[in-house]
């Protein structure tokens, strides 16, 4: 089911520098939340501090607290790798497994879960590529490679191998940047079913994107270039794109800067 995300007193760092500073907010389950907000400010960091992917990077570590409905996802005994079966994550660039089929592109993430069955891995692998909205395009190909598919289809399949392991939640940085229009609209769609079942966060440039698939968007910024970037505010999308409460959201929304 999809859960609530809760975030307080949020900084995270590389080294000793501090990429994003103080940052709380809360996420409602099935809902999408935007991030918004220029080059640097930490948009990615903070999306990876949410499944704890940002202390991947050497030398990288995170403040403050990540509460998932009451599960704080940065207590001691806390298992990175089940929070990020838990948080599941879509990259800018469509990833799949090169030399892997497409079936087994989705399919991999279940066989580590231990699902042996080939009935019950036919089931759940026809599901989620029914659920990306792929399906239609791939059942007649599913063991061919992934890699063999156009950039709008590897990133779907990059959606149903992440929604194969029922995520409770899901978090998609530039989901649509290397996409051509008719793909992007094709994963808007996407995110308007999926919410329904995950609770899903969507980093955008694209603010035509964020006002149609977001129901709230946060605004982050910098001050300056080596400042770490902050939380500038978070609000229903209708309301920040027509009636922010701060001028800088306002100056970045309407293109002023950024
Ligand atoms: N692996 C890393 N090592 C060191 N610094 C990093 C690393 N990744 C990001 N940073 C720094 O952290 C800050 C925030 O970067 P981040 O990628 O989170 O920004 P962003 O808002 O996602 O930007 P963009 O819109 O360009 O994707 C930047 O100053 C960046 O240089
Ligand atoms: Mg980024």
């Amino acid at each position: 089911m999809a859960k609530r995300i809760d975030v307080s007193g949020l900084s995270a760092y590389y080294g000793s520098a501090k990429a994003i500073e103080d940052i709380s907010m809360t996420v409602e389950p099935r809902s999408v939340t935007a991030f918004i907000g220029p080059s640097g400010c930490g948009k990615s960091t903070f999306l990876r501090t949410l499944n704890r992917m940002h202390e991947v990077i050497p030398n990288a570590h995170v403040e403050g607290k990540v509460m998932l409905d009451d599960e704080n996802l940065y207590a001691s005994g806390v298992d990175p790798v089940a929070v990020r079966r838990t948080v599941g994550m879509v990259f800018q660039r469509p990833n799949p497994f090169p030399t892997m089929s497409i079936y087994d592109n989705v399919a991999a993430g279940l066989k580590l879960n231990g699902m042996r069955r080939k009935g019950d891995l036919d089931t759940l692998v026809e599901k989620s590529l029914k659920g990306a909205n792929l399906w239609n395009e791939v059942k007649d190909r599913l063991n061919k490679p992934g890699a063999g598919l156009s950039g709008g289809q590897q990133q779907r399949l990059c959606i149903a191998r992440a929604i194969a392991v029922e995520p409770q939640v899901l978090l998609m940085d530039e989901p649509c940047s290397a996409l051509d229009p008719i793909s992007t609209l094709a994963i808007e769609d996407l995110i308007g079913e999926l919410k329904e079942r995950f609770t899903i966060v969507i980093v955008t440039h694209n603010m035509q994107q964020a006002a149609r698939v977001s129901d709230r968007t946060a605004f982050f910024n910098l001050a300056a270039v080596g400042q770490p970037g902050r939380l500038i505010e978070i609000d229903e999308t209708e309301r920040i794109f027509s009636n922010p409460s701060v001028q800088a959201t306002e100056d970045y929304i309407s293109g002023r800067f950024g």
